[in-house]
């Protein structure tokens, strides 16, 4: 499929889903306001690859990303309720310890960039269609 249409309606603050998207796992997670603060507090120098919260999203409470480990492609923890979401309230990949923070930037382990993020757009208050 060239777009996958998801319906955001259904996800609470604090919940992540996972789609697919050319043959890709998308992470989306609505961020709640302390993953939001957290993003946003953090001081650029303190990045490997830095980059704002603010350019990451389209709307602040929804991070949509591509579920693929930056270092050698391992599917990032931190999706599930009971996942190991490292020390950044993020993402944890367990292949060799990358650590993303709540705005899916590389905070720790030899991932080089931040997870990335794909073309999307809201087609609606609640809807996106990626690609
Ligand atoms: Fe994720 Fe190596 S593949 S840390």
């Amino acid at each position: 499929l060239a777009s996958t249409d998801v319906e955001l309606g259904p996800v609470a603050v604090g919940q992540a889903v996972t789609v697919m998207w050319r043959g890709k796992p998308i992470f989306i997670r609505h961020r709640t306001a302390k993953d939001i603060e957290e993003a946003r507090a953090v001081p650029m120098s303190d990045l490997k690859d830095p980059a704002t919260d603010q350019s990451r999203v389209q709307k602040e409470q929804w991070l949509v990303m591509i579920g693929i480990c930056t270092h050698l492609g391992c599917i990032p923890l931190g999706q599930k309720p009971t996942d190991n979401k490292g020390q950044y309230d993020g993402w944890f990949c367990p292949c060799h310890g990358s650590a993303y923070d709540t705005s899916g930037r590389i905070r720790q382990g030899p991932a080089p960039r931040n997870l990335d993020i794909p073309p999307y757009t809201f087609t609606s208050d609640t809807k996106i269609r990626i690609g």
